[in-house]
């Protein structure tokens, strides 16, 4: 192969590694135990030459790196990821890299988790789970493992792009919740979907689903019974959800959060949890990760999954794809979704069909 290319991780599928052997690259694939690689380890694995790198959410990508690669003759950087809070993207352009990430493909496995994470804390699955487990069952009972019936009830959305929008879709037809949602930008789309479901909800004789678009994110805070948060995680969203905010929040409200850890104050949370037994949360992502905040896995009220929304086989076979071909489309010299120069949606669902 002419060119070098590198993934910190071994990935999932055999697509991604085919697409760039066809196209005259070297695959190196980092063999390092270890879950998390240093700045220093991914120095070394560029080397003197180094095309494009496929890098993982847990790796900083900042200007060290970003010089490293440059200097190793490197054009493309792809993470393995929608998100990249862990990239430094003015620094990759002041080195010439290109950056890609990989939406699309993770938008439905996501918003399914977040749904999951949804029903097993209204339904209290993982507390009644550990109680069968520990034997402890000696015959149904009246009160026994009661949660919340979310028909009827209304999911609020904080972020609602491709992954809140799905999730909301989900809450509302499969459960029949009324929507509020709040995003910078209007949801047209997922308030039509409203609409029209509950018109045909109505047309059967049933109690239509309503959407309402919050003037603020405390509005959704105050009046939503299930909440999940789907924003970027940057400046403006760090500690979005913090000591005040819970406070304002409904006793028995759900809060789940698929997004990114630092999005809620964690030591915060854990107090809430402490004082509000009905209150009750769904995590993927935690503020230190791979820790919690203290007292946190002590919770009865908390059910804690290790930040795997996209983990589906066919999206992560999608994602080390896509990453994959972000990396030959700035290294061969052709946009294969989109402009490689910038971090884009290649696959956003609202841009026009490909010609
Ligand atoms: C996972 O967290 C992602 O951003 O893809
Ligand atoms: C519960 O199992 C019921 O039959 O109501």
């Amino acid at each position: 192969g002419k060119y070098r290319v590198v993934s910190t991780k071994s990935m999932p599928g055999t697509r991604w590694i085919n697409l760039l052997i066809e196209q005259d690259c070297r695959v190196e694939i980092c063999t390092e135990k270890k879950t998390i690689l240093s700045v220093e380890d991914i120095i070394a694995l560029i080397g003197d030459k180094c095309d494009g790198v496929i890098g993982q959410l847990t790796e900083d990508w900042g200007e060290t790196l970003f010089a490293a690669l440059s200097k190793a003759g490197g054009k493309a950087f792809s993470n393995m990821a929608v998100g990249y809070n862990n990239v430094d993207v003015n620094a990759a352009n002041k080195y010439g890299v290109a950056v890609g990430n990989t939406p699309g493909v993770l938008t439905e496995t996501t918003a399914e988790l977040a749904a999951s994470l949804s029903l097993s804390a209204a339904r209290r699955i993982v507390e009644a789970d550990e109680f069968m487990r520990a034997g402890l069952y000696d015959g149904w009972l009246p009160h026994l493992f009661v949660g919340n019936l979310l028909k009827g009830q209304t999911v609020g959305v904080i972020g609602a792009g491709r992954i809140g929008s799905a999730y909301a879709r989900m809450m509302v037809e499969g459960f029949k919740m009324n929507l509020i949602y709040y995003d910078l930008y209007q949801a047209t789309r997922l308030e039509k979907f409203v609409t029209a479901y509950g018109a045909f909800l109505q047309a059967n004789g049933e109690k239509p689903v309503t959407w309402k678009r919050a003037a603020s994110m405390d509005e959704v805070l105050r009046e939503a019974d299930v909440i999940s948060l789907h924003p970027i995680l940057d400046k403006t969203t760090y500690h979005l959800i913090n000591k005040e905010r819970l406070a304002t929040m409904k006793k028995e409200a759900i809060l789940i959060n698929c997004s990114r850890g630092p999005v809620i104050d964690e030591v915060a949370l854990v107090e809430h949890l402490k004082q509000n037994p009905m209150f009750r949360v769904g995590l993927d992502v935690f503020e230190d990760e791979p820790y919690m905040k203290p007292g946190l896995a002590e919770m009865k009220n908390a059910i804690v999954v290790p930040h795997i929304a996209s983990a589906s086989k066919w999206t992560r076979e999608g994602m080390a794809t896509l990453a994959a071909l972000n990396v030959l489309g700035k290294i061969k010299g052709y946009p294969v979704w989109g402009d490689p120069n910038r971090v884009e949606p290649f696959l956003n669902e609202n841009a026009p069909p490909p010609a």
